[in-house]
C-alpha cells in the first residue's frame, strides 16, 4: 500500500473524529483553519490517487451525518459467541476435550476473564485509524454504530506504532452500575423510558440515531479479542491483552491458571467479589491462552473448543403469589401457574411462572398469598424454587385440582402413571385449538410468516377457524375488516399462507401436534416411511421397527391416524391444495447439473419464491446452504442480490440468474 493511500486513510480517520468534535459534542479539539487544512490536504490527494472518492470521506460529507436506520456491516472474521458450563463437571470435560485434542505433554494454560454483560462490538481499523464499529448481528454480519461508538470510553479512536494494516478488535459495551442508576432515575424524572438492566440500558443507549445521546449515557467497554489481523498481532490471549491495553483499550483484570483446582477457585474469589464490581458480570470466561493450540483445537458449530462461560448460578428473587391459576395447552395438559406480585429477576419482570404439575405443586406447597423464591432457570424460564410460607399459620388452603376444565368445561381426566392431567375437550376446546393452531403455523411447522399467536387466537374466539385445516382457507375479506389488519398485513399473510402450502412429509407430521412426536421423531419417521400413505398405513409391528419409537409413541400415532376425525381434516387440507413433499427425493436425477452440488440463493426473485425454490433445489438433489463460502458450488442471485453475490464473486463461486434457475427446475 503507498504512502498517499495509507496518509488519505489517516487523514479520514481524523476528521471524521474531529466532526464528532464538533458536530456532536459541541466540543472542538483543533480551530477551523486547522481543520481546514486537513481537509485541503485530504482533497487534494484523492484527487492526486484519481480513484473514486467513497460516499462518507469528509470531503463529500457536510457536517455530521446521522442515518436514518443502521447500515448493516460484515464482519471481516466472523464472531463467535461462547459455549455456556453450568458446574465444575462442564469445565472438567472441556480440559479433558482438550487433553484429547492436543499432544500428550502439552503445556495448557488457561486465560480466566469476567464474563461481562453487555453487547459484543466489532471494531474496523485500517491504517490505525478507526473506520467503523458495528454490533455483533447474527456473527456474520451486524449494524454500523460507528457515530455512537466514539463517545464510548475505553476505545481508542487511532491506534499508535505496530499494528496491522487492516485490524478488528472486538469487545463488550456496557453501562457501569452507577452509570445505569443515574440514568434511570433521570429516565424517571423525565418521565421518560426506565432500562430493566444495565445490558438493555446499554444496548438501547448504543442504538440511538442522534449521537449525542449516546454520548451523554456514559457507556464504557472492555476488549477481549480480535478478528482480522489478530494472528499477526499477538501469540497469546494474554499478549494480546497486554498490548491492546497499551494502545488505550480497557481490559479487564485476568488470571493465568494452569489446572481445574486452581479455575475452579478463582470462580469462587470471582462469585464472591461479583456484588462490589461497578460492572454487571454473569460469570468466567476460561480461554485456552495460546493462540498455536487455539487453532488446533478449533470451533465447533458457532463457538471456540477452546473457551467457555462458565456462568454464574441464577439470581433468586423473593415475592408473593397472588394467584394460583390453571393453564391449558395443546394436547390438553392442564398446568398450574403461579400469579405473582411482579419483580425484577436476573434483569427481567417476571409475574407468571409454571408449577409444572399437581405433584410438583403439592410438593413445593405453593399457595395464594405465600411468599416465594423464584429464579430464571438457566436464566430463561421463570420458575418457583420454593415456599417461604411453608409451615407458617393463617396461610390459605392448598389450591384445588379442578375437576372440569377451566376453559371449556370439558370432563378432567389423569391417565395412570402420568403426572399430568387432561382436558378431555379435545378440539372442542378453544384453549387446545389455539395452541394447537399456533404449533401448526410455527417455525418448525408450517412456518407461516405473519401468523402470530394474536391472530391465531383471534382466528379461534372468532369461529373463523375450527381445525387446523382451516388455517388454509380462510375468509380474508372478513379478516381484512378487523381492526389494525391494514391492506398490506392481509396480502402479507395471504401470500404467507400460499406460498407455505408444499411442505416436506418431516415437517407436516411434526405440525400436526400428535402427542409424543416432535422434531426428531418426525424427522426419523418421514425418513423411514418416506410418504405420508406408507405413515398411515404403517402397524404397530412397523412403527415400532423405527428407533426413536417406542409403544407410547406407536400408539399415539395409530391413535391419531385412525381418529375419523383426523382423516377428515388431513383430507380437507389436500383439498384446500396442500401438498406435502417427500423429505428425500426417491429418484435424484444424478445428472441432473445440480445433483449433489451445494448451493446458495439470495436476493429476490419475480417468478418463483425462494422456499419453494429450495423444496425443489433439494429435490433435485441438491443442498441448500445459507451462506456462501468456498464449499459452495452455485450461487443463484436474484435481484438486489447483496453481499453473498459479492463474496460468491470474491470466491470465484458460480454465478447464475433467475431464468438459469427456472431452466433447471421442472413445471412448477
Ligand atoms: S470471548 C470467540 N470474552 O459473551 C469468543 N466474550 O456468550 C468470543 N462476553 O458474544 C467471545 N465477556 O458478547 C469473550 N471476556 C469475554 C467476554 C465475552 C463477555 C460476551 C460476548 C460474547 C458472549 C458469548
Amino acid at each position: 500500500m503507498d504512502n498517499i493511500q495509507k496518509r488519505i486513510h489517516q487523514l479520514r480517520g481524523q476528521l471524521k473524529g474531529h466532526n464528532y468534535q464538533y458536530y456532536v459534542l459541541d466540543d472542538p479539539k483543533i480551530s477551523d483553519a486547522e481543520y481546514d487544512k486537513l481537509l485541503r490536504e485530504l482533497a487534494d490527494l484523492e484527487a492526486k490517487l484519481g480513484e473514486p472518492v467513497p460516499e462518507d470521506s469528509p470531503t463529500q460529507t457536510v457536517g455530521f451525518k446521522a442515518d436514518s436506520a443502521f447500515q448493516s456491516r460484515k464482519h471481516a472474521v466472523p464472531m463467535l459467541s461462547l459455549a455456556n458450563a453450568f458446574s465444575d463437571e462442564e469445565i472438567q470435560g472441556f480440559i479433558r476435550r482438550h487433553r484429547d485434542i492436543l499432544v500428550d505433554d502439552a503445556v495448557i494454560q488457561y486465560i480466566a476473564e469476567p464474563k461481562v454483560d453487555g453487547l459484543a462490538i466489532n471494531i474496523y481499523y485500517e491504517f490505525g485509524q478507526m473506520v467503523y464499529a458495528a454490533t455483533r448481528g447474527d456473527g456474520i454480519a451486524g449494524e454500523d454504530v460507528t457515530d455512537n461508538i466514539r463517545s464510548v470510553a475505553g476505545i481508542p479512536w487511532s491506534l499508535d506504532g505496530d499494528v496491522p494494516e487492516k485490524f478488528e478488535v472486538r469487545g463488550e459495551v456496557y453501562m457501569s452500575k452507577a452509570s445505569f442508576a443515574e440514568l434511570n432515575q433521570k429516565q424517571q424524572e423525565a418521565g421518560d423510558k426506565v432500562f430493566a438492566n444495565p445490558r438493555n440500558a446499554a444496548a438501547g443507549s448504543l442504538r440511538q440515531l442522534d449521537a449525542s445521546i449516546t454520548a451523554n449515557r456514559k457507556l464504557s467497554f472492555f476488549a477481549y479479542a480480535t478478528g482480522l489481523g489478530g494472528e499477526a498481532y499477538a501469540t497469546s490471549q494474554s499478549e494480546l491483552l497486554s498490548k491492546l491495553s497499551k494502545q488505550g483499550f480497557a481490559t479487564q483484570e485476568t488470571a493465568l491458571l494452569k489446572d481445574e483446582q486452581a479455575m475452579f477457585q478463582h470462580y469462587q474469589v470471582w462469585m464472591k467479589k461479583r456484588p462490589s464490581l461497578d460492572y454487571e458480570i454473569d460469570g468466567m470466561v476460561f480461554k485456552v491462552d495460546d493462540f498455536k493450540q487455539q487453532q488446533l483445537l478449533g470451533s465447533v458449530a458457532r463457538a471456540p473448543r477452546w473457551a467457555i462461560a462458565y456462568k454464574f448460578p441464577a439470581e433468586e428473587v423473593e415475592t408473593t403469589v397472588e394467584a394460583i391459576t390453571w393453564q391449558v395447552g395443546r394436547t390438553g395438559v392442564i398446568t398450574p401457574v403461579a400469579n405473582m406480585k411482579p419483580a425484577l429477576v436476573a434483569g427481567v419482570m417476571v409475574s407468571r411462572a409454571t408449577l409444572h404439575n399437581i405433584q410438583e405443586l403439592a410438593r413445593k406447597d405453593v399457595r395464594e398469598g405465600d411468599r416465594v423464591i423464584i429464579r430464571r432457570a438457566g436464566d430463561v424460564i421463570p420458575e418457583v424454587v420454593k415456599s417461604l410460607s411453608v409451615g407458617e399459620a393463617n396461610r390459605k388452603p392448598p389450591t384445588s385440582v379442578p375437576s372440569t376444565c377451566p376453559v371449556c368445561d370439558a370432563a378432567v381426566e389423569q391417565e395412570d402413571g402420568e403426572a399430568a392431567i387432561r382436558c378431555t375437550g379435545g378440539l372442542s376446546c378453544s384453549a387446545q385449538l389455539k395452541e394447537r393452531i399456533k404449533h401448526f403455523v410455527s417455525r418448525d411447522g408450517f412456518d407461516i410468516e405473519g401468523f402470530g399467536s394474536k391472530l391465531a387466537e383471534a382466528l379461534v374466539d372468532k369461529g373463523f377457524i375450527q381445525t387446523i385445516a382451516d388455517v388454509f382457507n380462510l375468509d380474508f375479506e372478513k379478516v381484512a375488516t378487523w381492526e389494525g389488519m391494514g391492506d398490506k398485513k392481509i396480502t402479507n399473510l395471504k401470500q404467507a399462507v400460499e406460498s407455505r402450502k408444499k411442505i416436506t412429509l418431516s415437517r407436516f407430521i411434526y405440525a400436526l401436534g400428535i402427542r409424543h412426536v416432535g422434531q426428531a421423531t418426525a424427522t426419523s419417521l418421514a425418513q423411514h416411511f418416506k410418504t405420508l400413505d406408507a405413515l398411515q398405513a404403517a402397524s404397530e409391528e412397523d412403527l415400532l421397527e423405527i428407533n426413536d419409537v417406542g409403544q407410547e409413541v406407536a400408539a399415539s400415532l395409530l391413535h391419531f391416524f385412525a381418529e375419523p376425525h383426523n382423516q377428515q381434516v388431513l383430507q380437507q387440507m389436500f383439498v384446500y391444495g396442500v401438498v406435502v413433499l417427500d423429505d428425500e427425493t426417491p429418484e435424484v436425477d444424478n445428472n441432473h447439473p445440480l445433483a449433489g452440488k451445494t448451493v446458495v440463493i439470495t436476493g429476490s426473485f419475480s417468478q418463483i419464491k425462494r422456499n419453494q425454490a429450495k423444496i425443489l433445489l433439494q429435490q433435485l438433489g441438491a443442498k441448500v446452504a445459507s451462506a456462501v463460502s468456498k464449499n459452495t458450488d452455485i450461487l443463484i442471485a436474484g435481484e438486489k442480490a447483496g453481499s453473498k453475490l459479492k463474496k460468491a464473486e470474491e470466491l470465484g463461486v458460480t454465478v447464475v440468474d433467475e431464468a438459469q434457475l427456472l431452466d433447471w427446475l421442472p413445471e412448477v
